[in-house]
């Protein structure tokens, strides 16, 4: 069932929170616990519906994984050739990052596959993935670029060398782990830098990874020894808060032991620009990752032009920092971000349709948005109720957004928050957030 959140006006943030455990490392953790030799131990799990996706299709795939209970799961590694031919199609749900990673893993077994996605997920591009993938020796078959994705069995992959047209995490860290089993060595090179945590975490596992600036190498048939993974808190959930407190004035809020992966920080960054308060404390490295405290107090904002360089490194936060942007004082302009529009839903057209039901002058472009702010109002929002299109991040940016609304916002379709989030309405409740959910009927 759907499930439409309806948020009271005004409030502010405060108090010391922890957001849940990082979405892409979860992902990671399993496929690679699950191709390793020996039992990884997982801490900080996200238990949303996408990992636990991720998680039921290595069960499938003759993985015994425990949990996940508070945060831990324990995976039993079957080793690099151990995964088994899954009786039935492959369920990723919501989840781009496991259909788009598992088509990496499963490209280069002896068995065939399916694997298949929700509405959204079956309208979302497979292509960035099947062709590279294809040209390694996979023999991979979408309709119409989408899935369905089916995987034939091959004997063999080979490695290439490919510039990827796109900067995505998700193509790069496919054909790496496509690259664990193919002979010779698999390079991707990046437009721009993305997320590293396949690398890192495949470093972790004992597996040699070689970076030369934009480039990144694996040579195949390197063996997977288990290891221990704590789950940093993820900072696409903690963005919600960091826009939220910067947003409404009188917050001051600590968010705890959120993951500060360099290819990941660019929303601070880009809050910052635009004036934002937030003090990064108590910095430390956890399993490879380096992890921070986040002190976030309310500033008045201003607009800026977002840096092309800022755009990879907070790609999952645009519709929060839309969000930032209408609450500024003066005109905010994304360019360089046409990924958006290929993403849960197209967040570009999702979230000017509904920032202009809330009164904000919201201008869509082919690569990003021009936003003039309404910083010097009182309320950036008028009242109104808002699609997030089955969209976790664009209902939970919309819900933010209350903060400086002049009444009640009612955001249909945020069901899916689950997907990344779960206890979100408890937890921004327990923030300041006047947040109530409610079936949609
Ligand atoms: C992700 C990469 C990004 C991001 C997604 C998670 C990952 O996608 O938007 O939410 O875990 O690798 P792209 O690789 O398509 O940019």
């Amino acid at each position: 069932m759907s499930r439409s959140f309806h948020v009271a006006p005004g409030g502010s943030l405060s108090g010391i929170l922890r957001v849940p455990g990082d979405k892409s490392i979860s992902h990671r953790a399993v496929m690679l616990g699950a191709i390793a030799d020996g039992v990884t131990e997982i801490t900080g799990f996200l238990e949303g519906a996408d990992a636990i996706s991720t998680m039921q299709i290595v069960r499938a795939l003759g993985v015994c994984v425990d949990g996940p209970r508070a945060g831990r799961v324990t995976v039993h590694g079957v080793g690099l050739h151990g995964l088994r031919a899954p009786g039935t199609s492959l369920d990723c749900g919501n989840a781009g990052t496991a259909m788009r990673l598992l088509m990496g893993l499963l490209a280069g077994q002896r068995f065939e596959s399916t694997l298949v996605g929700d509405e959204s997920l079956s309208k979302r591009p497979m292509r960035r993935v099947a062709e590279p993938l294809a040209a390694m020796g996979a023999r991979i078959e979408t309709r119409d670029g989408c899935p369905p994705v089916r995987i034939l069995p091959v004997a063999a992959l080979h490695g290439l060398r490919y510039p990827m047209p796109m900067a995505s995490a998700q193509v790069k860290s496919a054909l790496l782990l496509a690259g664990l089993y193919a002979r010779g060595v698999t390079t991707v090179i990046e437009p721009a830098p993305t997320r590293d945590h396949t690398e890192r975490m495949l470093g972790g596992f004992g597996v040699v990874v070689q970076r030369d600036g934009a480039a990144v190498s694996v040579r195949g048939g390197q063996p997977l020894r288990a290891t221990a993974i704590d789950v940093p808190a993820d900072i696409s959930s903690a963005a919600f808060f960091l826009v939220g407190a910067s947003i409404a004035p009188g917050s001051d809020l600590i968010v705890e032991h959120v993951g500060m992966n360099p290819t990941r920080t660019g929303v601070i960054d880009i809050l910052r620009l635009m004036g934002a308060d937030i003090e990064v404390c108590n910095e430390r490295e956890v399993g490879g990752e380096p992890v921070a405290d986040l002190r976030v107090r309310a500033a008045p904002l201003h607009g800026a032009a977002v840096p092309p360089q800022l755009v990879a490194p907070a790609i999952d936060e645009f519709p929060a920092l839309f969000v930032a942007a209408a609450c500024a004082r003066g005109r905010t302009v994304i360019t360089g971000a046409a990924e958006l529009r290929v993403k849960e839903s197209d967040r570009i057209a999702v979230m000017a349709e509904g920032l202009r039901v809330l009164g904000v002058e919201a201008t869509p472009t082919p690569d990003g948005m021009v936003i003039e702010g309404r910083g010097e109002r009182a309320s950036a929002f008028v009242r109104g109720a808002v699609q997030a299109h089955g969209d976790h991040r664009i209902a939970m940016s919309f819900a933010i957004a209350a903060l400086r609304a002049e009444g009640e916002l009612v955001v249909h379709d945020a069901a899916n928050v689950a997907t990344s989030f779960p206890g979100f309405e408890a937890l921004a409740r327990s923030a300041g957030l006047r947040i109530e959910g409610r079936p949609q009927a």
